[in-house]
């Protein structure tokens, strides 16, 4: 299948590692040139001489917080000035918030908000004027099932995600009339080390791949996804073969809701 996507231009933040580094690689593979940006530089500038070196792709990265609107518009105009545009946003940073609404800190739940819901906003506003110019424009959403299946441990998640998936519906409302498709992945259990975090609250004596094997025991595939298989969505959706698609909210979690 060709995806149509030699030569096009992409930003993908929190790509340093996990889902993001996936998307980044998968998106490089395919011949596109990729921005990424997370605030740990090292892990950073690791993961770009990596794509560097196993892709023939321009890539750019910068060390920043997507919550600061400032540095998003400087990373955001600096991309595009190095790739001569944009065509595809790829709002992937963010982290897993745990607690219930009795545990959970009301500071943290504001920062949580801030990374999910306002920083894609930044990146959207900023990356608009570049993709309105592109002739294959795409913003892709990296959302979580958390936001459509009420998930109790993990309130200020579950609570920010299904704003997220509002968001995602009425802005790709929005920015139809520029052909500007906007879509969310909502990925159920994927191996990341956004993982370290969350064993400590839910079995902090238990070992990763343990942890695991216990979080898939109600996931009909029986298993935690790689990365990879989530980058390959995105990478679709980036595509040329996408273009009918547009407000869709992708669920890929091995079956494990049970919503219909
Ligand atoms: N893994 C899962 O099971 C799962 C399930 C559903 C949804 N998701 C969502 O998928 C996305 C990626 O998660 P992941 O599992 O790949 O996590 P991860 O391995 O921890 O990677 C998160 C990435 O986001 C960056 N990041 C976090 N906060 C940031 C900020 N304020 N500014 C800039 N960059 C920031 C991180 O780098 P720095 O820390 O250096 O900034 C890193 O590059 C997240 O939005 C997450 O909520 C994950």
């Amino acid at each position: 299948m060709d995806l149509g996507l030699q030569g096009r231009r992409a930003v993908v933040t929190g790509g340093s590692k996990g889902i993001g580094k996936a998307i980044a690689y998968e998106l490089a593979l395919e011949g596109v040139d990729v921005a990424i940006c997370a605030r740990g530089n090292t892990e950073l500038q690791v993961t770009a001489s990596m794509l560097r070196d196993k892709t023939t792709r321009n890539i750019f990265a910068n060390a920043l917080d997507v919550t600061v609107k400032g540095s998003v518009d400087e990373f955001i105009a600096k991309a595009a000035q190095e790739f001569g545009g944009l065509d595809i946003l790829v709002n992937n940073a963010g982290s897993p918030v745990t607690g219930t609404f009795e545990e959970v800190d009301l500071d943290r739940w504001r920062q949580d908000l801030d990374v999910k819901l306002f920083a894609p906003i930044y990146c959207i506003q900023a990356a608009l004027p570049y993709l309105k110019e592109s002739d294959q424009p795409r913003i892709i959403n990296i959302n979580s099932i958390v936001g459509r299946q009420s998930t109790p441990d993990y309130i200020a998640n579950s609570t920010d995600r299904a704003a997220c998936l509002g968001f995602n519906k009425v802005l790709s409302d929005n920015l139809a009339k520029y052909g500007i498709l906007v879509n969310s992945i909502n990925p159920g259990n994927v191996k990341s080390e956004a993982w370290d975090s969350t064993i400590e609250y839910f079995a902090p004596e238990e070992e990763l791949e343990q942890w695991y094997k216990t979080v898939s025991k109600d996931t009909p595939l029986g298993r935690v996804a790689e990365a990879d298989e989530i980058a390959a969505l995105a990478t679709f959706l980036a595509s040329k073969r996408a273009g009918y698609i547009t407000g869709a909210s992708i669920d890929i979690d091995g079956g494990l809701t049970r919503y219909i």
